[in-house]
């Protein structure tokens, strides 16, 4: 059978599956109505080591392969998919980029408390007028003594509020276009990084995300993270594998979709028989599984690739394409299926088909997906 696990895969997707039923899900809809953020669950996950899962336990991760982080991940999104962006933000494009590019003192100093869970880490690339055209990104980061000072505007920052350190992307030369671009690790804990009120967002509604001022924000010498003008590496990098942990977000938001539409089907009558009976509903039950099991293949294929340290441009972006525009179809069915009451809140159909829209949408559009996979192609 394809996919194999091993066992330590194994065990570590049925401790996020455990941990994720008992902890996670029974609050999912309160907080989706309260809009609070779970600090707690985000200590208990910390101490389980899923903040910096692939991270090795020297630097405080759990030091495991990138298949069992987003087995986990997946466990995760399908009891609330508000925690898992927050815990996909944290891996995968705060921890990864420093453990990919950052010196052994950085890994002391950031990667340590952001891996264990002691801090929560995020990623300010996008900007109100650079959103998919990444290299338009205006943000300045000025030589000062010591140091440097960033000016701008980020957009749509997850975990804006609620984290510490940032991977943060600036404009360090305005002359030399993508190359004028760098990456730094910016602490959020001063006066220069001004947070905006939470956006009001239509799903994902326990997970900050906010518009953040930079003014005169510091960052000392040794916090830039690569070399000047490596800024978009350093970022495209990272996305590599944060679009295989949202493909993997989708994919659990679709799976409990799938889930809650089987059990309604049996349990709903109409027409004087449980509605799974009709043709119709048993067609899109169908439909909505396949995509289901085509998508689980090319997610974990992705993330196998990452593991094993191979380029994996192509296959994340096809992963993310494809699961994340399935699982909006997939929601979309199980609301039909659950019919009025798939659009009340009292079920939880209605709270994943909100919280899957924005998958397409971040970390990469599909447009962008697309765009991605044809230039691999093409190249
Ligand atoms: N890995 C490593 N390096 C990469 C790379 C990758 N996958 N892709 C590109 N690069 C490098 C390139 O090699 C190039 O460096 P060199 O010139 O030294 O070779 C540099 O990065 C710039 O690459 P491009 O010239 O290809 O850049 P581009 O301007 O043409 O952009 C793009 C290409 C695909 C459109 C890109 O802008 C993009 O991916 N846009 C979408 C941005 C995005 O995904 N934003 C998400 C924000 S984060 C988020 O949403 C988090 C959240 O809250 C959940």
């Amino acid at each position: 059978m394809f996919p194999q696990f091993t066992d330590d895969q194994t065990a570590v997707r049925d401790a996020a599956r455990d941990f994720a039923q008992a902890e996670i899900a029974p609050g999912a809809a309160a907080r989706d109505a309260s809009g609070e953020f779970p600090e707690a669950i985000f200590h208990e996950l910390g101490e389980m080591g899923f903040l910096g899962m692939t991270v090795p336990e020297s630097y405080g991760g759990a030091g495991v392969d990138f298949l069992s982080y987003i087995l986990a991940l997946e466990q995760v999104a399908y009891a609330d998919a508000s925690v898992a962006v927050a815990m996909s933000v944290n891996n995968s494009v705060a921890c990864g980029p420093i453990m990919a590019f950052g010196t052994e003192a950085q890994k002391q100093k950031y990667l340590k408390p952001l891996a264990s869970g002691e801090v929560l880490g995020g990623f300010m690339l996008t900007e109100p007028d650079a959103g998919s055209d990444a290299a338009a990104l205006k943000s300045r980061a000025t030589r000062v003594e010591g140091g440097w000072r960033l000016n701008g505007s980020k957009a749509w920052i997850t975990n804006g509020g609620v984290a510490r350190y940032f991977v943060t992307m600036a404009r360090t030369d305005p002359d030399k276009g993508k190359k004028g671009i760098s990456a730094f690790i910016l602490d959020a804990q001063q006066p220069g990084v001004v947070m905006g009120r939470p956006e009001e967002k239509m799903g994902l509604r326990s997970s900050k995300t906010v518009m953040v001022a930079l003014e005169d924000a510091f960052v000392p010498e040794d916090a830039m993270l690569g070399k000047p003008g490596d800024g978009l590496k350093v970022a495209f990098g990272g996305l590599d594998g944060g679009r295989i942990g949202i493909a993997a977000q989708a994919l659990g938001i679709a799976q409990r979709a799938m889930d809650e539409s089987v059990a309604y089907a049996k349990a709903r009558t109409s027409f004087g028989k449980p509605i799974g009976e009709h043709q119709m509903i048993q067609t899109y039950l169908a439909e909505m599984e396949s995509r289901l099991q085509a998508a689980r293949l090319l997610v974990y294929r992705a993330a196998a690739l990452r593991g094993a340290g191979r380029a994996c441009t192509l296959e994340a972006a096809t992963a993310k394409l494809f699961t994340t525009e399935s699982a909006v179809w997939i929601c979309d069915r199980a609301v039909q299926i659950h019919g009025g009451y798939g659009y009340s809140r009292e079920y939880a159909v209605e709270r994943l088909y909100r919280d899957v829209r924005v998958t397409t949408i971040y970390e990469g559009t599909s447009e962008i997906q697309r765009m991605v996979v044809a230039r691999e192609l093409l190249k």
